[in-house]
């Protein structure tokens, strides 16, 4: 496995998709700066000089639809052994990383297939060492770094290598394997949420996950599923 550092580029998920035919399964990309970092439902994602951009290449990797979710429980294992805090670190559906109701890192798994197999790139963006000022003034309340909510100063290159070795190591397991723990951490199970999709947004009792990685869902018409690719969730009164 290999971390290639990067002074600064666009996306290191698009930098990985880019040059992934020279590079093999498990190998990571990392920069000191992303120019036009990327979020989940084409949202931007905001660079500053202490967010860890880091992203993992899975060559056909099994299991491709759920990987998404298998990875925030691969970054929090990564956290969990690099900063030991209470209380632990956790997920909000479907693969926020969460600590003390602030969100600390997003994810956002691509894939792409030249008809040999489909290769998923493992996009983590975590929130270091900025301060509650620095979110505040961006306009995310809701976001939050490891320096502000634990005082403790991450090693960014050490994290970096740790969330890539623990991206890999998890990649041969299926959903299924991993759904208790990733149940155990999940915030978002037992809430009221709304979900937000196209400009509607719909309030409903979040219950359990699926096999699928669905959310499962109920209100007064019934029980449903959502998926992740359509909907974003919030809790009724926050973040949470
Ligand atoms: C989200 O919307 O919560 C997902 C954010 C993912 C950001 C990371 S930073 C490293 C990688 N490169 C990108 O352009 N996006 C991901």
């Amino acid at each position: 496995m290999m971390l290639v550092h990067l002074q600064e580029t666009d996306s290191t998920n698009t930098w990985l998709k880019l040059n992934r035919k020279s590079l093999s399964d498990g190998d990571a990309v990392t920069a000191l700066r992303q120019t036009a970092g990327r979020g989940r439902i084409g949202h931007s994602w905001l660079d500053s000089e202490g967010m860890l951009p880091v992203s993992v290449l899975l060559r056909n990797p099994p299991y491709p639809e759920t990987r998404t979710l298998t990875v925030s429980i691969a970054v929090c294992s990564a956290l969990d052994s690099l900063y030991d805090v209470p209380p632990s670190f956790g997920i909000k559906w479907p693969n926020d990383i969460v600590l003390d109701g602030y969100k600390l890192c997003g994810i956002l798994c691509e894939s792409a297939s030249d008809g040999d197999g489909i290769d998923i790139i493992c996009g983590i963006g975590l929130d270091l060492c900025q301060s509650a000022e620095f979110f505040s003034e961006a306009g995310l309340p809701h976001a939050g770094s490891l320096l502000q909510l634990t005082g403790i100063s991450p090693d960014r290159e050490q994290t970096a290598q740790l969330i890539a070795e623990k991206v890999m190591e998890y990649s041969r397991y299926s959903f299924s394997e991993l759904i208790g723990e990733y149940k155990s951490r999940c915030v978002t199970l037992g809430r009221e949420v709304r979900l937000i999709r196209n400009g509607g947004e719909q309030t409903a009792y979040a219950e359990d996950i699926a096999e699928s990685g669905h959310l499962i869902c109920r209100n007064e018409d019934g029980r449903f599923e959502v998926s992740s690719g359509e909907v974003s969730v919030r809790g009724l009164y926050g973040y949470i």
